[in-house]
């Protein structure tokens, strides 16, 4: 008789959102809901999902937790985050709550810069205490795995030594960590006016030396290449300065990621489809043929809708049209101090309803298959089929739709990571 080392059983609903590639058009709205459902772990891996009766019979679990009245659902993947970084911006905050706009205050020397500065100055024994402290408080919302990004030190000495911190917090974390070299983020001060000085210097120094550390790092081991991502945006990096990064990046084997289409029209989501990025993030203001083409594509359109909302926005990102051109459409937070300090998922998924239309079960799955499929993860975690990780939340709640329905509490109960309770 096949045993498992836990067994949810009796859940109001089992919510797959099964499947190891992303879902698009029709197929988002599709989540798999299975009604008195279960689930049995193994190993640290999902052995079996079906009715609770079925699975009660066939597996007489070494601990069997009742799920009544609950939801069982896959750990949500949060698949943008900077989260490496010190200090808060509360006083640009206030300026941009004023009307100053979000770009006026990174080319005045503020924004990403003020972030560059506070983290430069902090050890990394203080940024290890404030990223597990953050990792935790998603962990406790429900997210599981989590990419992060550099791009706060804007070095060679401190992206390095920041990539070195995200790979001590995968070490000791029970999220599954995914860090991406964002060394391209803004200019920094001893570049200004240079953004091609910068850009050579990223590419012919610091990409190969991050490229040489990543190779022997515990990180690698876990997971595939390094992302490589650039901010390609008015007062960040030109089409033509980010293709340069993006190509360093590939030719040391790490995997192009891009923010795009923020504010400005660039380019940049054609951009994407040329370089075959795994994804390309915010598109807020993608004009339709470039939409249509990276729709077609194998990359994943990452929408941030707490971005806009953090930002005081009355635009958001088309995501009906995208869904309707056929994109993989995933949602993520991209926690950081100045557009999005947004931590939680749910949040995200409620932003999303309301503001893009998206459907609960759309917004579930973006927030979990097609989020894996934005880290190329998408066989290993994001839903709950046979043979992923044992990923899983225990709602507290009985219908996942109120997931982005109730706002302003933690539903979360329970966390399972890898099969094991850790929240
Ligand atoms: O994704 N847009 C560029 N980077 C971040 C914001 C970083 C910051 O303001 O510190 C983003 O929105
Ligand atoms: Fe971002």
């Amino acid at each position: 008789m096949p045993r498992a080392d836990l067994l949810f059983h009796s859940a109001a609903q089992v919510v797959t959102c099964a499947g190891a590639s992303p879902r698009r058009g029709d197929a988002l709205g599709d989540i798999g809901v299975i009604l008195d459902g279960a689930v049995a772990v193994s190993d640290g891996h999902i052995v079996a999902v079906g009715p609770s009766a079925e699975l009660r019979a066939a597996y007489p679990a070494h601990e069997a937790i009742d799920a009544t009245g609950r939801v069982l659902c896959p750990g949500f993947v949060d698949c943008h985050t900077h989260l490496i970084f010190a200090g808060a911006r509360a006083a640009e905050w206030e300026q941009k709550l004023r009307g100053v706009p979000y770009l006026d205050i990174l080319a005045a020397g503020g924004g990403i810069l003020s972030t560059v500065r506070a983290t430069r100055a902090a050890t990394a024994l203080h940024l290890l205490a404030d990223g597990r402290a953050r990792l935790d408080a998603m962990l406790g919302l429900g997210t599981t795995t989590v990419e992060i990004k550099t791009g706060y030190g804007l070095s060679l000495e401190s992206e390095l030594s920041h990539l070195a911190v995200i790979a001590a917090l995968a070490q000791s974390h029970a999220c599954t960590l995914l860090p991406t070299l964002l060394a391209a983020h803004a200019v920094p001060p001893e570049f200004a006016g240079d953004a091609n000085g910068y850009v050579q210097m990223v590419t012919q120094a610091l990409i190969p030396a991050a490229a040489a550390w990543y190779a022997t790092s515990s990180i690698a081991a876990q997971h595939g290449a390094l992302f490589c991502d650039v901010f390609c945006e008015t007062g960040a990096f030109d089409v033509a300065q980010s293709r340069a990064v993006l190509a360093a990046g590939r030719s040391q084997g790490m995997t192009p990621k891009l923010h795009v289409d923020q504010f400005h029209t660039l380019g940049g989501a054609a951009l994407a489809l040329e370089m075959g990025a795994i994804s390309a993030d915010h598109l807020d203001v993608t004009p339709a043929d470039e939409r249509a083409q990276l729709a077609a594509s194998n990359t994943v359109a990452v929408l941030l809708p707490a971005v806009n909302f953090h930002m005081g926005a009355t635009q958001y990102a088309d995501a009906q049209a995208w869904i309707a051109a056929g994109g993989a459409v995933a949602l993520a937070t991209d926690f950081n101090p100045g557009s999005a300090p947004c931590f939680s998922l749910p949040f995200v998924m409620a932003l999303a309803c309301r503001h893009y239309g998206m459907t609960p079960a759309q917004a579930l799955n973006a927030c979990t298959i097609n989020a894996a499929a934005a880290l190329g993860i998408a066989g290993r975690v994001g839903s709950l089929d046979v043979g992923k990780e044992a990923d899983l939340l225990m709602l507290d709640l009985a219908d996942y739709r109120l997931l982005p329905y109730w706002l302003g509490i933690n539903p979360v109960a329970m966390v399972v990571k890898h099969g094991r309770i850790v929240a």
